[in-house]
């Protein structure tokens, strides 16, 4: 991209439900290519699969007016799965027709084809949106907790596990910084379709530690990552730490 000067790109490794939940505005997209997506063919898995109702919904409120999905798949139980999930929905046309000629040109297509596997292909045309549009993750601005005590008297780790409505805090791992000044915690935040690794750092000032986000990593601020400054007061505290101050 960079040496072809092509700047109209945006690449995102990650969940799909998030980014079109999370990122997309309403409206905003002409269409969304599903190319041989994880068939997750053990029936205990099936709730893993994308192609569900419940992203259909969700996608018919961030298409345009003729916004379409295209599915190309080798899997013939997803084909026909992914059709019937759309269709309960009531919210899309259903066109099957032989794959866009990129879709056959992709890494597994490539290996599907030479095991000459058949290949299923149909388009979704979005008719209207679905009632409700689910609401994007909600941004918290306040996040930090302050404590009465003396940092340098915590010295052993242990893991913490908090859990709260909507998702989990895990706090993985502490460190001592270089200048000892400070401990950082490693904290993993699971929530709906969004997992984040992120830094909370607690610092000696002369009036209290005080725990807060690092911004390492570019962190999304969400619900989870207040509970993760929860999480680590709360380990804090537990080493004899008190806590003068939290935002719940
Ligand atoms: C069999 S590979 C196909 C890769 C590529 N599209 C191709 O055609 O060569 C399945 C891909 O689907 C992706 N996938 C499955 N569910 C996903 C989801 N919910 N969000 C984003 N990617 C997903 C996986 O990460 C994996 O890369």
């Amino acid at each position: 991209m960079k040496r072809d000067r092509i700047s109209n790109v945006r690449l995102f490794r990650g969940d799909a439900r998030f980014i079109v939940r999370d990122v997309l505005e309403r409206g905003s997209l002409s269409g969304i290519y599903v190319n041989f997506p994880d068939p997750w063919p053990r029936k205990r898995h099936l709730e893993k699969r994308l192609l569900r109702a419940p992203f259909f919904e969700l996608l018919s409120t961030r298409l345009a007016d003729d916004g379409w999905l295209s599915f190309t798949t080798d899997h013939e139980e997803y084909f026909h799965f992914g059709l019937e999930e759309a269709e309960s929905t009531g919210l899309y046309h259903i066109v099957r027709a032989d794959p866009p000629a990129a879709a056959l040109e992709t890494k597994y297509a490539m290996k599907w084809r030479e095991m000459e596997k058949p290949i299923f292909h149909a388009t979704f045309h979005r008719l209207k949106a679905a009632g409700h549009s689910p609401p994007l993750i909600q941004r918290i601005e306040m996040h930090h907790a302050i404590l009465d005590g003396d940092l340098s008297t915590v010295t052993g780790f242990e893991k913490v596990v908090r859990r709260f409505k909507g998702g989990t805090a895990i706090v993985l791992e502490g460190f001592r910084d270089l200048t000892n000044a400070s401990l950082i915690f490693k904290v993993r935040v699971e929530e709906t379709d969004l997992v984040q690794e992120i830094l909370i750092q607690a610092y000696q000032k002369e009036d209290g530690v005080f725990v807060s986000l690092q911004p390492f990593g570019d962190p999304l601020s969400t619900r989870g990552v207040r509970e993760a400054v929860h999480a680590v007061t709360d380990f804090l505290a537990s080493t004899g730490l008190t806590v003068r101050q939290k935002w719940i």
